[in-house]
């Protein structure tokens, strides 16, 4: 039986997927690097380091420690640059009333973001109050594929991970999930998310039948 129901942040609750694309697509250009929308897929879910060194190998590129620490950083301004200025407004469509009835059913909700920024984001949109638990990048030492992620936010649910459903927006997410024995509802196109148990176009347009449904499967 599903008892709680953990989303992702980036890409799932609010657009900043697209503020972490704009934010790497530039420092990728002042290294000669072209960042494409498809590439960018790869750097859902995983952390800030991981992103970089992807980009790096993409250009072909080597960075000392030292670089990579600075370009990281750069990257990481430019996010927060962004975050800062995001409105309530930005939060997707249909998301709030989706946890408010999740909660009025009695199911519990996490949130589990590979971002050290996490927090940061659902204060600014003063949404942290929607969620039971929350476990962010700065609380684990493996980033998504590794299931550890949603495993902590299992054990702070105090709930078998097979009582978790999982909503994410990225490959390495679904596999997180799928690892950490739970269900997942992939949250993009099925060509990228095939591997979920559902996929649906939009957070906003799951329905609490799927969910019945998904205890079935
Ligand atoms: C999420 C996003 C990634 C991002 C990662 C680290 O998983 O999907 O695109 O790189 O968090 O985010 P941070 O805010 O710590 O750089
Ligand atoms: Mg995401």
């Amino acid at each position: 039986m599903i008892k709680a129901c953990i989303f992702d942040l980036d890409g799932v609750i609010v657009d900043t997927a697209h503020y972490h694309f704009l934010a790497w697509k530039r420092l990728a250009a002042e290294m000669g690097i072209t960042l494409t929308e498809r590439e960018n897929e790869r750097l859902k879910g995983v952390s800030r380091m991981r992103s970089l060194e992807i980009i790096l190998e993409l250009g072909g590129l080597a960075k000392s420690e030292h670089e990579k620490e600075l370009l990281a950083n750069k990257k990481n301004s430019w996010f927060v640059d962004f975050v800062e200025r995001m409105a309530p407004e930005e939060i997707f469509p249909g998301v709030p009333s989706l946890l408010g009835s999740l909660k009025e059913k009695g199911y519990r909700i996490g949130l589990a973001s590979s971002s050290k920024n996490a927090k940061t984001v659902i204060q600014l949109l003063k949404i942290e109050g929607l969620f039971d638990v929350v476990v962010d990048g700065t609380m684990i030492v493996n980033s998504k594929p590794h299931p550890e992620i949603f495993l902590l936010a299992a054990s702070k649910l105090g709930l078998h991970p097979s009582s978790c459903l999982v909503f994410e927006d990225a490959e390495s997410g679904v596999e997180a999930a799928l690892a950490a024995g739970m269900k997942c509802v992939g949250v993009g196109s099925h060509e990228q998310l095939h591997k979920a148990n559902l996929v649906i176009p939009a957070t906003g347009e799951f329905q609490l039948a799927d969910l019945l449904e998904l205890e079935t499967v």
